[in-house]
């Protein structure tokens, strides 16, 4: 087990009849708010009459920056950043998914910044100070409401980039799972894979791999991710199990998940950004694709390693060739995409996602990983 440091400062509140105490929370911060929503699925469930009633009851004024989009794009937060300077911002809020939640932390960086917010994507610049950020959770997937990390795409460049500083952890998220009964079965299903993804990176691709106490956690997250998912496809309102769900994925990227593992990268992710970016599929469905063809490559190349480990303690798998078939249909049995054709997405085109998935590779210091081997893990998947 390897030495580390963990610092996680966000605040969770979490159950039934929580989001109407965004505005006692926020008034610890300010008095003018940037309210930042996607396409309006909170106006639809009931979030947005609630966060509005609470920010009003507790003195709290506000003005609306909506209309983010899923896998959040960059000219959008410049339209928030400009809002948040013009009118003196002195907190955010974001209500709504992993996208509305990384956009919001860019622009709370970026309003506090006299560049441009695309500099701490690139490495150009580093994350100095940010405006408080506060969010109210709607779909467990991306663990953004408990991680100081944010994922925006440059639509004129094709770059879906990172950028993080412990300034944009949130102070508090709230995490209602009844905000999620809302979701369609589709987006539910993304959200499970991304959850899975998060553990399966630093498990696979650690340093140290006698970490049992991660090891552990990392089992018992996926076993959740999994059980609860199945019972949310069986019956949408299942508030324990919608519960279950929402809690584990925060714990699958708020940092516990891979402490003791030294070493390790994301290279599914860094994959699947560049087919978000470059076609605009959920997060979740890219990944669900990635995933299996990163696994049969890996253990072309690794050996069954710790494939028998998790998939014994995930599916009940007997050895590794099980483990990958079974994630494979887990996917397809919760609905979500396992090849690139069944996102329509032409395997010509592996050749220009392999190129733009290198822009991550490098930027993440990935060994291992150059051109051809990311086209052969994506024939994989074609
Ligand atoms: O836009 P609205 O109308 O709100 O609809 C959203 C959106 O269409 C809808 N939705 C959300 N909550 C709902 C709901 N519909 C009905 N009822 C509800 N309760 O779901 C759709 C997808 O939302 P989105 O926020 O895009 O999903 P997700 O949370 O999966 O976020 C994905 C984004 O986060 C990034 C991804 O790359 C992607 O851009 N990630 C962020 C990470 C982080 N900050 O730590 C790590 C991840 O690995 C990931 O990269
Ligand atoms: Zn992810």
């Amino acid at each position: 087990m390897q030495n580390f440091t963990f610092y996680n400062p966000v605040k969770i509140i979490f159950g039934r009849d929580t989001v109407s105490k965004i505005g006692r929370e926020a008034a610890k911060a300010g008095k003018k708010a940037l309210l930042v929503y996607g396409g309006g699925s909170i106006k639809k469930n009931g979030v947005y009459a609630t966060v509005a009633g609470s920010l009003s009851k507790n003195g709290l004024t506000f003005i609306e920056h909506s209309g983010v989009r899923p896998n959040p794009v960059l000219t959008h937060a410049h339209e928030g950043v400009k809002k948040a300077k013009e009118n003196g911002c002195d907190l955010i809020i974001a209500a709504g998914g992993g996208s509305v939640i990384d956009e919001a932390k860019a622009i709370a960086a970026g309003a506090r910044y006299n560049g441009d917010v695309w500099d701490f994507f690139t490495g150009a610049a580093a994350i100095k100070d940010a405006v408080a950020l506060f969010t109210v959770l709607t779909i467990p997937a991306t663990g953004s409401e408990m991680n100081s990390g944010c994922v925006v795409t440059n639509e004129a460049t094709k770059q879906k980039y990172n950028a993080g500083s412990p300034r944009l952890f949130p102070r508090v998220s709230i995490l209602d799972p009844e905000t999620t009964m809302s979701l369609p079965r589709e987006q539910a299903a993304n959200g499970a894979v991304d959850a899975l993804a998060h553990l399966i990176e630093g498990y696979f691709t650690a340093e140290d791999t006698d970490v049992m106490m991660t090891d552990e956690l990392v089992h018992a997250i996926a076993r959740s991710v999994i059980a609860s998912t199945d019972r949310i496809m069986a019956d949408p309102k299942d508030y324990n199990a919608r519960a279950s769900m929402m809690w584990s994925a925060t714990l699958a990227l708020n940092g516990l998940q891979a402490l003791g593992y030294g070493g390790g990268n994301f290279i599914n992710h860094a994959i699947e950004h560049s087919l978000s970016a470059i076609y605009d599929i959920a997060h979740g469905a890219g990944l669900a694709i990635v995933l299996p063809a990163w696994f049969k490559y890996h253990l072309k190349m690794d050996g069954p390693g710790r494939l028998v480990k998790f998939g014994e303690a995930a599916f009940g798998a007997h050895n590794a060739e099980e483990t990958v078939l079974a994630f494979e249909s887990w996917f397809r049995k919760i609905g979500a995409p396992v090849r690139l054709s069944e996102a329509r997405i032409p395997s010509a085109d592996i050749p220009k996602i392999a190129e733009n998935a290198m822009g991550l590779i490098a930027k993440w210091e990935i060994a291992g990983y150059d051109r051809k081997t990311v086209e052969e893990i994506l024939q994989k998947a074609a």
